[in-house]
């Protein structure tokens, strides 16, 4: 049978709080849902869409299209992010008594992280809503992605950035023609000096789940894993989470997946992972509560170190829906791991991918993941930026 290509073009039907549900106009600018202090979800009209709507001649995650909140094509602001590849680990995962290990490997993208589907989304709906200047602040990636963007589009950028962060980080924001400013402290502090400076120049503040965009780029990483898995999805996911957009993103991608009968099977279970020194969302996991003694430290990891994330509910949500699970790993282990895989692998991760591999052997250990079962990790980033 001949399958016609259903619509490509977004579906995107409202803007809604993740707590109350109330409508916001995607057609306006929004930052997220005042009316219960929660993140804004992008909701699509998915009936009658299916993986027939993907865009396949286009090697990018815009061939999720049809899913995406981007309604003009002409303002999509593109460098070919997503479309990365799966690897097997045959020699970790048989080192660690398992069958099945593989990685989604995320350094690959434009300025080598993750980071660059969530931006390229946010500045292309900034483009398309005709916002002019924007401001972030960053663990570091999350910057030089929105610089290189901004560059692209012709839109002014402001990167906040703590002291402490790498100079290849650094200077990946000042060459794309932002303006760095650098501050003492974690990137709640950063975030602080961000609405400072939005509230009088009138920067749109893309703060991590302050905007309802960077999700949907995000989501793409959803849509890729399902498609690279033909459908059938994997049974644990490990992910580096510091903000969350991944993690929720994915979750929600695999939600939209189901509404339009694309997936079968059982939905993986999703293990969040934090460094040892900044874990406020595994403490929340585990006992409930951020303890009167959390006192964040900066991670090596960078994008780890997230103190106060804003959507934290909707990663707890992500935890208890899928089965999942919450654990730390130290600064040294995460070392550790980046010699081990590139002794075993030949691939050099970032920490923040580094930690996925050691809490698997963790979780293996424990009898949480059994020796069949099919299990992805993510490398969120670049190990050559953090020089
Ligand atoms: C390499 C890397 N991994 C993971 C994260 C955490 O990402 P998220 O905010 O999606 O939890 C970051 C964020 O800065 C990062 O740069
Ligand atoms: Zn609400």
């Amino acid at each position: 049978m001949i399958q016609v290509a259903m619509q490509s073009k977004s579906t995107i039907q409202s803007l809604v709080c993740t707590k109350c549900n109330t409508s916001y106009d995607h057609a306006s600018i929004q930052q997220f849902a005042t009316c219960c202090n929660v993140p804004l979800s992008a909701t699509y009209d998915l009936v009658g869409q299916s993986i027939h709507s993907i865009k396949r001649e286009l090697y990018s995650m815009w061939r999720y299209q049809f899913a995406l909140p981007v309604l003009q094509e002409e303002n999509i602001v593109s460098l070919q992010e997503g479309f990365t590849p799966i690897s097997k680990l045959k020699k970790l995962a048989a080192s660690i008594g398992i069958q099945s290990l593989s990685i989604k490997d995320e350094s690959v993208n434009p300025t080598g992280s993750f980071k660059a589907r969530g931006l390229s989304m946010g500045v292309s709906k900034a483009k398309e809503l005709g916002i002019r200047k924007m401001i972030i602040p960053t663990a570091g990636n999350a910057g030089g992605a929105m610089s290189a963007y901004c560059a692209k589009a012709g839109i002014e950028a402001t990167v906040i950035m703590p002291k402490h962060t790498a100079e290849t980080l650094k200077e990946e924001c000042r060459l794309y023609g932002a303006d760095l400013i650098l501050i003492d402290g974690l990137i709640d502090a950063c975030g602080k000096k961000a609405r400072e400076i939005a509230a009088t120049t009138g920067a749109f503040d893309m703060s991590t789940m302050k905007e309802p965009y960077r999700l949907e780029g995000k989501k793409t990483l959803g849509y890729e894993i399902a498609e690279q898995y033909n459908w059938e999805l994997p049974d644990v996911i490990i992910y580096p989470t510091g903000g969350g957009t991944g993690l929720i993103g994915i979750w929600k991608a695999f939600h939209e997946l189901i509404s339009m009968k694309a997936i079968h099977g059982n939905l993986p279970r999703m293990v969040l992972v934090q460094s040892e020194v900044c874990s406020p969302m595994v403490s929340r996991f585990q006992t409930g509560i951020l303890p009167d003694t959390f006192a964040p430290k900066p991670s090596a990891a960078y994008g780890l170190a997230v103190p106060y994330p804003f959507a934290t509910d909707m990663m707890l949500n992500v935890l208890y829906e899928s089965n999942g699970s919450a654990l730390t790993v130290s600064e040294q282990e995460m070392e550790m791991g980046v010699q081990r895989i590139a002794k075993t692998e030949g691939m050099l991760l970032s920490l923040e991918g580094a930690a996925t591999f050691m809490a698997a052997e963790k979780l293996v250990a424990s009898g949480w993941i059994k020796p069949e079962e099919k299990i992805l990790l993510l490398n969120t980033g670049s190990w050559y930026k953090y020089r």
